[in-house]
């Protein structure tokens, strides 16, 4: 461990229960009530996220959340009357104005000046330079020992190393940056805590920025510093609020998404099985993952417009969350929908969202994951779920991922 890693946990920090902060507590199964919610008041008038997990001091507006497929998809499709821009005043708090909380015409070509990075043909060749290589070196560390604790040691660690390298950050810096990262996402935990990180995650980002202006890499600051939006360079401001946003982008949602599958895949052993003899199926056991258990569960928007929603008028104003862990359970389009079935017919789910806002990252998301559960059923063998395991679960209201996986393997 450097120096840096033993001085930023030297206080007792552990910054796997730090990310606990944000999951909207213990909760095991929000399936049955959303099932009754999509039954009887399918857009309803209030909010799941209490006002306990709401950042101090900050007044709920009157909310109104969506619990059905079709009005989902509807909402985030229809940007114009469903505005994004309600993220300025609750994470751009600590993020600034990011893309995730602009509208058009604002929006895509923002989007579009970092899409490039995440499309699928650009990532391959980070696949077996960087990401591959990344997932070994973690699993390096337990391979040998017969028995690991998967998510502390392995889904934990990855994304945000990967997210580390893809900005081109030096290994030393890792410990430090992964504090204020989980820290930062943790603003409705402590929001003093959240500016603070914010604050030294911009003077840091700063001086990497001053460096790339001066010799650009192969890396996304790179990208952003000489990127321009009709002849005009990217403001510090945008760059850095753009880098803030991508911390929580890319390490805490990929982290849950990949300890859900791995937990599934172990707790449902014939289809692990299946998958650990035909790897082809992996892909679709990532999709019905995301499905059954997306790692966040509700996003929110604002009506621009008074609208009608099924037999409900939300006003103009009024704050609209689209529940995407209920519209990815609504039996209206999948069948037995509680159940997880890598077999199903392919059909698109919400986990990533839909419309303008579409996961910038689902691409890499998806290549993580496969590479991190191709690498457990390659290097673990005979790998199953400790039977002396603490109770491991999946819970969350507002992200969703298991407490831990300890698995047991023939070293
Ligand atoms: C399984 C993992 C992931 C899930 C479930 C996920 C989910 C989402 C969702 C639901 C949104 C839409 C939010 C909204 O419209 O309000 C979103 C947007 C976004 N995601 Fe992801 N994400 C994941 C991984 C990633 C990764 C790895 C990155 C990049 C490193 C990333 C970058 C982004 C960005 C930049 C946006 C904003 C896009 C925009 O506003 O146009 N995400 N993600």
């Amino acid at each position: 461990m450097s120096e840096q890693q033993q001085q930023a946990l030297s206080d007792g920090y552990d910054p796997f229960e730090a990310f606990d902060d944000v999951i909207g507590g213990d909760l095991r199964d929000p399936y049955a009530d959303f099932a009754e919610k999509r039954a009887k008041t399918p857009v309803w008038k209030g909010s799941l996220i209490g006002q306990d997990m709401m950042p101090e001091g900050m007044v709920p507006p009157e909310s109104w959340t969506a619990f059905r497929f079709d009005d989902c998809s509807r909402i985030l499709r229809s940007a114009k009357t469903f505005s994004s821009t309600g993220y300025d005043s609750t994470i751009g708090m600590v993020m600034g104005h990011m893309i995730l909380g602009m509208d058009d015409p604002e929006h895509r070509p923002h989007r579009n000046l970092v899409a490039n990075a995440f499309r699928e043909k650009s990532l391959a060749r980070w696949e077996a330079d960087l990401i591959g290589p990344i997932c070994n070196e973690l699993i390096d560390r337990f391979a040998r020992r017969g028995s690991a604790e998967l998510v502390r040691e392995l889904t934990f660690e990855f994304p945000v190393r990967v997210i580390a390298r893809l900005l081109g950050l030096p290994e030393e810096d890792f410990a430090q940056f992964q504090r204020w990262s989980i820290e930062l996402i943790g603003l409705g935990a402590d929001i003093e805590r959240g500016l603070a990180a914010s604050e030294s995650l911009k003077n840091y980002f700063a001086g990497v920025v001053a460096e790339r202006r001066r010799s650009p890499r192969e890396d996304v600051i790179s990208d952003l510093v000489t990127a321009d939006i009709d002849g005009e360079k990217l403001t510090d401001e945008a760059i850095n609020s753009f880098l803030l946003l991508l911390l929580p982008a890319g390490a805490e949602t990929t982290y849950r998404s990949s300890g859900n599958l791995l937990f599934l895949l172990l707790t449902h052993p014939d289809q692990l099985t299946t998958v650990q003899q035909d790897r082809t199926l992996l892909d679709q056991a990532i999709e019905e993952a995301l499905r059954l258990e997306p790692p966040l569960l509700m996003i929110n928007r604002t009506a621009t417009t008074e609208i009608e929603l099924g037999d409900v008028t939300v006003p103009a104003g009024g704050d609209i969350a689209t529940c995407l862990g209920s519209a990815n359970h609504d039996e209206q389009r999948w069948e037995n929908p509680d159940a997880f079935d890598i077999f199903r017919k392919p059909q698109q789910h919400l986990a990533f969202a839909f419309g303008p806002h579409m996961c910038l990252g689902m691409h890499l998301a998806r290549l993580e994951t496969r590479i991190v559960v191709n690498a457990v059923l390659d290097r673990l063998p005979n790998v199953r779920l400790d039977p002396d395991g603490d109770d491991p679960h999946i819970r969350g209201l507002i992200f969703r991922s298991p407490t831990s996986v300890p698995v047991l393997f023939d070293a």
